[in-house]
C-alpha cells in the first residue's frame, strides 16, 4: 500500500488519541448498559463512566459538572444554545447578535430565528477577521437577549477578543455564547474571567471521538434560560433527551483529561511549528498572504494565499500532505470561502487559499516537507 499522506488538516478533525480508545473500548463491550437504567449494576456501571467524563470535561474548562450538557457534537449544541436560548427569552428579548465569520451551524440557527421573526444582526469583521467590541456594544439594545460570537475561526485561526466581548455582555445584561470549539485545549479560556454563559465543545477536534460534544451552560448560579429543542426522555436534566453513548462520552471526557495536562505544552510546540514555517515559507515565495490576525492568531491554523493560483490545481499537486483549502463542510462549495470575503479578500486571492492544520502528531520534518512541497508545487504553477 502506497504510505499515506502527512496529516495537516487539524481544523477539519484529529485523530482520536489511541490512550483515549484505550478508555473508551470497555463501553463498548462488556460496560454495554444503558447509563439511564437506574435499577441495576449494568446501568450503574455506564452512568459512572458518563459522570467521570463529565466531571473531565468540566475540569478542562474549570466549571461546575453540572454546568456540562453532552450532545451529538458542536453543531447540536450550537443549535441548542442559539435556538434554546432565544427560545426561552422571547418575548421579553427578540433580537440576537453575532458575527459573519461563525460556523455555519451558527449563521443558519440564526437564519431559522430570523425566519421565525426574532431580530438578527450579523456583525462585520476587520481585514484580521476581528469583531469589535464598541460596535457590538452600540448593536445592543433594550431588546437584546443573546450574543454568539467564536472563539476561534476555523478557517483562518483568528481569535476573538473574547474578554471585551464578555464585559460588553456582562454589563448589558446579555447572554453570551461561545462557538469554542476550536479554541478549547488550543488557546486558554477563563469562562468566569471572560464571562462566558454558555459554550460549545466537540470531541473530535481535540483527539476524542466524532459524533460527541457538549455544551456549557451556566445553571449552578445565576442559570441561563434554554428551552430544549428536542423532545423526548428527561436526560440530561430536561435540556437534551436521548440515550448517551457512554464510550463516546468516557471518549471525549478522556480527551478533555489529556488536553488538560498536555495541551498547554503542546500550544507551545504547535505555535513554534506554525510561526517558524510560516517565517521560512514567507521568505522564500514573499508574496504569499497569511490570511487573518498576526497578532490574535492560533497558530496551529496557517491560512495562506499565492496569488494568480487556484487552491484546488495546488491542491491537486501536493502528494505527500493532506490538508483542505477552507472549512471541511464547505470544501464542495464552488463559490470561495465567504469567511476569506468577509475579511475583505478579492475573489482571486480567496480562490487561491489553502489551509495547514498543525496538531499533536505534527513533525519538524513533516513540515518542512510540506514546505519543500507547497514551494515547488507553486513555483511550477506560475511558470506553467
Ligand atoms: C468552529 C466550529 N464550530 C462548529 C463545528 C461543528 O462541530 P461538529 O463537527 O462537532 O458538529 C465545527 C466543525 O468543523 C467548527 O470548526
Amino acid at each position: 500500500m502506497a504510505s499515506r499522506p502527512a496529516y495537516l488538516d487539524y481544523q477539519a478533525t484529529t485523530p482520536l488519541d489511541p490512550r483515549v480508545l484505550e478508555v473508551m473500548m470497555p463501553y463498548l463491550t462488556e460496560k454495554f448498559g444503558n447509563p439511564h437504567s437506574v435499577n441495576h449494576a449494568f446501568g450503574w456501571e455506564a452512568e459512572a463512566g458518563v459522570e467521570v467524563a463529565r466531571g473531565q470535561i468540566a475540569n478542562l474548562i474549570n466549571v461546575e459538572p453540572r454546568d456540562i450538557i453532552f450532545t451529538s457534537g458542536a453543531t447540536e449544541a450550537n443549535n441548542m444554545a442559539i435556538k434554546g436560548i432565544a427560545f426561552a427569552l422571547h418575548p421579553r428579548k427578540s433580537h440576537v447578535i453575532t458575527q459573519e465569520t461563525e460556523h455555519k451551524c451558527v449563521l443558519e440557527s440564526v437564519r431559522a430565528l430570523e425566519n421565525m421573526g426574532l431580530r438578527v444582526t450579523i456583525l462585520p469583521v476587520d481585514h484580521e477577521g476581528l469583531v469589535d467590541p464598541e460596535r457590538l456594544a452600540a448593536e445592543i439594545t433594550e431588546q437584546t437577549g443573546l450574543v454568539s460570537i467564536m472563539a476561534v475561526n476555523n478557517e483562518i485561526g483568528t481569535i476573538q477578543p473574547l474578554s471585551e466581548i464578555g464585559a460588553v455582555c456582562k454589563a448589558r445584561d446579555v447572554v453570551f455564547h461561545c462557538d469554542a470549539v476550536q479554541g478549547v485545549g488550543r488557546i486558554p479560556i477563563d469562562i468566569q474571567g471572560m464571562h462566558i454563559d454558555a459554550m460549545s465543545l466537540s470531541g473530535h477536534k481535540i483527539y476524542g471521538p466524532k459524533g460527541i460534544g457538549a455544551l456549557y451552560l451556566r445553571r449552578t448560579k445565576n442559570p441561563v434560560p434554554l428551552l430544549p429543542i428536542l423532545n423526548g426522555g428527561g436526560q440530561e436534566g430536561g435540556l437534551r433527551p436521548g440515550t448517551l453513548s457512554p464510550a463516546l462520552c468516557a471518549g471525549m471526557g478522556a480527551a478533555c483529561e489529556f488536553m488538560l495536562r498536555e495541551g498547554p505544552d503542546e500550544l507551545l510546540r504547535i505555535e513554534a511549528l506554525g510561526k517558524r514555517f510560516w517565517q521560512e515559507l514567507s521568505s522564500d515565495l514573499p508574496e504569499a498572504q497569511l490570511n487573518g490576525s498576526l497578532q490574535s492568531r492560533y497558530w496551529g491554523n496557517l491560512n495562506i494565499s499565492f496569488s494568480g493560483i487556484k487552491a484546488d490545481r495546488l491542491l491537486s499537486r501536493l502528494k505527500t500532505i493532506a490538508l483542505s483549502s477552507g472549512s471541511a463542510c464547505a470544501t464542495d462549495d464552488a463559490n470561495a470561502s465567504y469567511v476569506l470575503k468577509a475579511i475583505g479578500l478579492e475573489h482571486g486571492r480567496a480562490e487561491a487559499s489553502i489551509r495547514i492544520g498543525i496538531g499533536r502528531q505534527t513533525t519538524v520534518e513533516e513540515m518542512s516537507a510540506a514546505r519543500e512541497e507547497i514551494i515547488s508545487a507553486v513555483t511550477t504553477l506560475r511558470s506553467s
